[in-house]
């Protein structure tokens, strides 16, 4: 291995910029700015933009995407008794938020875009059933979202737009998270845009709107402890990121995390199906305002992400990979391809300093949960397990440059 490789990677907080950096550290090391660590107008500031963006008239901000889901859940009133439709090939939060809702999660398998499969929605809706959960999968929209749609209403369900992929992403010229009655973002560190931790709903529904901003208000402000940790993530992964390959970066995180001097992205709590102590909460003020002027990368980053994975999809020629089907609204938050054992060019990048990532790599993410409390069972979805026991994400981000691309397809191409 060439220790002075420039690391490539697909998370370790691939949105992170020198506004952002600029924005943490005034928050932690300038006093005067300290009593608005928590506190303070960016929250506003953040939901007119969001507000103008989407055209829509509601926008509330939660501590992250997975409280944003959880609320969506009670605001609509859904809870004891009744049953969610959602995918599986999803992460554990998204199960944790409908069982904490007290609701129960069904399951339906995938088709090979990683989306839903519609006539298996039909199939698994019963009088239980109140509520559907469409999650737009990497940036791309679920084809027959507006057929959905219609059945849905027809049926009387509430439909949730599932966009922690896809903030920016559109199907026939209309933004996704505006199709459904309620939309979900997440702004954690590996999405669209990012301030470490946050999530929000949009919704044009004025009496859903009026129940999610009753439920924020009447959360606790985050504790500063956990806002400190959030920010800290920009230098500590700032400073890393381009030592990792000599070791010393990753030594820096692996201590950051060991002795939460830096936040964990689930709790060990959450993989047993257990709420944390310290959420949920208000959005803190300072991410907020780190949040805000990240909404002003959106259109670049995703400008770039398709690039990036037009790159791929065009030079990508290694018969033993299947690639995702081209298409051009897709924000492509990673670039996901299919092979027999992904860990063999996890290895190979790896050992040329480039780290890939594995979402999702079992049907509920990641793999050391606790299978039982998700409601999952196995071989539920059979695809859903094929498809996660064979997928492998390509990074995308803002840092990585076609010559970035080039290596990572030349070690495909020569597996
Ligand atoms: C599909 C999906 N939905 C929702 C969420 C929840 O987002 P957050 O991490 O902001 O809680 C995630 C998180 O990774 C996700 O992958």
């Amino acid at each position: 291995m060439n220790f002075f490789r420039k690391p490539i990677f697909t998370g370790f907080g691939p949105n992170i910029t020198k506004k952002d950096n600029f924005i943490a550290l005034s928050f932690l090391f300038l006093p005067w700015n300290w009593p608005f660590l928590n506190k303070g107008f960016w929250e506003k500031k953040v939901e007119e933009k969001f507000k103008n963006y989407f055209n829509v008239s509601n926008v509330c901000l939660f501590d992250s995407g997975r409280s944003a889901l959880q609320f969506a859940l009670e605001a609509s009133g859904i809870g004891e008794g009744d049953e969610v439709l959602v995918q599986a090939y999803t992460c554990v939060v998204v199960t944790n938020a409908i069982n904490w809702s007290k609701a129960k999660p069904v399951f339906i398998d995938i088709q090979n875009d990683f989306n839903l499969n519609f006539e298996e929605l039909k199939n698994k809706k019963t009088t239980k059933t109140k509520a559907i959960i469409i999650q737009h999968t990497f940036g791309k929209s679920i084809s027959e979202l507006e057929k959905i749609i219609t059945w849905a209403k027809e049926n009387n369900l509430l439909v949730i737009e599932d966009c922690a992929h896809s903030l920016g992403a559109k199907l026939n010229d209309q933004f996704l998270g505006t199709f459904g009655d309620i939309g979900m973002f997440s702004f954690g560190s590996d999405k669209i845009i990012s301030c470490v931790r946050g999530g929000a709903l949009i919704t044009n529904n004025k009496n859903i709107a009026i129940k999610i901003k009753n439920l924020k208000n009447n959360l606790p402000n985050p504790k500063l402890i956990r806002t400190i940790q959030h920010l800290l993530h920009y230098p500590l992964f700032s400073f890393s990121k381009p030592l990792y390959n000599i070791g010393i970066g990753k030594l820096i995180l692996f201590l950051a995390k060991k002795f939460n001097i830096i936040n964990k992205i689930i709790y060990k709590e959450e993989k047993f199906g257990f709420p944390t102590k310290f959420y949920p909460s208000k959005l803190a003020n300072s991410l907020a305002k780190i949040l805000f002027f990240q909404i002003d990368n959106l259109e670049y980053f995703n400008r770039h992400r398709r690039e990036i994975a037009r790159f791929y999809n065009d030079n990508i020629n290694n018969k033993k990979i299947s690639k995702p089907e081209w298409n051009e609204d897709s924000v492509w938050l990673r670039y996901t391809i299919l092979m027999e054992e992904p860990s063999v060019l996890h290895l190979k990048a790896k050992k040329q300093g480039i780290i890939l990532g594995n979402w999702y790599n079992t049907p509920i993410a990641p793999k050391n949960i606790d299978l039982s409390k998700t409601g999952y069972t196995p071989n539920q979805c059979p695809n859903a397990e094929i498809l996660s026991s064979k997928s492998i994400n390509l990074p995308t981000n803002h840092f990585i440059k076609i010559k970035d691309a080039r290596k990572i397809v030349k070690i495909i191409n020569n597996l």
